[in-house]
């Protein structure tokens, strides 16, 4: 069994004063956590946020990196200087950038590359809009997404990091149900044995209104290794208590 793996996605919420107030705030309650912890802040924050975690058990992520490695790209920031920033993690293709910024699993598969060669590790973010799902297609569509990824990448896919993120959970207050993920997180790990040697070891995050009261039951599933957290990781008391749920 993988270390399971809490990570924040802080999505576009934060000011300098919040994010003080937040992070200390973890950081007085966390203790040590038996599980990996990480928080995925706005770019603009990185500086302050390396800051206040450097040295602690809450590494830092960021929401995105750029396909490109450098050069004129007028508001991108490479991996490359996220890395030089301190940065760890970097999510990829979340739902928010396919739907709103029109990213394609080619994008998303080139992001993860960039991420990867930099030293970064990609949270990879697959998931089914309500449509596909209730069109049967989960698995298809999941699958199709990281499929691209695993194309891209090679062998460097047991570096990454995976997330099952359902379009229709996300931010509505109604998760998938412990046995949905289950299933669909069985699928992925099946694809990954397909294309690694190593990938039992590879963390399948959920991620979808994860919450201080779903957490414990999500995560005790076999295949889910942790959990991809957005509004409940902006809340200090919840956000520790589904790192406690993770030991
Ligand atoms: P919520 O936890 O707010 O549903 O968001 C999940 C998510 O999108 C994390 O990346």
């Amino acid at each position: 069994m993988t270390q399971k793996f809490i990570a924040g996605n802080w999505k576009m919420n934060g000011s300098t004063a919040a994010n003080d107030l937040l992070l200390s705030g973890l950081l007085a309650g966390i203790g040590q956590p038996a599980c990996q912890v990480a928080v995925c802040v706005p770019s603009i924050y990185v500086a302050q946020c390396h800051g206040l975690i450097a040295g602690t058990s809450i590494s830092l992520g960021v929401q995105d990196v750029s396909q490109h490695e450098s050069g004129a790209y007028t508001g991108e920031i490479s991996a490359a200087m996220l890395k030089d920033c301190g940065v760890r993690f970097a999510i990829v293709g979340h739902s928010e950038r396919r739907q709103y910024h029109g990213e394609t699993d080619t994008v998303v598969a080139t992001k993860a590359q960039r991420a990867l060669g930099c030293g970064i590790t990609p949270i990879v973010c697959v998931g089914e809009t309500l449509a596909e799902r209730e069109a049967g297609q989960t698995e298809a569509v999941v699958k199709r997404q990281l499929a691209a990824v695993i194309h891209a990448n090679g062998h460097c896919i047991s570096e990454l990091v995976v997330a099952y993120e359902p379009v229709w959970a996300i931010g509505t207050g109604r998760s998938a149900t412990a046995e949905q993920a289950q299933q669909v997180h069985a699928v992925l790990r099946t694809q990954l044995r397909a294309a690694s040697s190593k990938a039992d070891g590879i963390q399948i995050l959920y991620g979808g209104s994860m919450n201080a009261a779903n957490a414990k039951d999500l995560l005790a599933q076999q295949d889910i290794d942790g959990g991809l957290i957005g509004g409940a990781a902006l809340k200090v008391q919840d956000f520790l208590t589904i790192i406690a749920a993770a030991q």
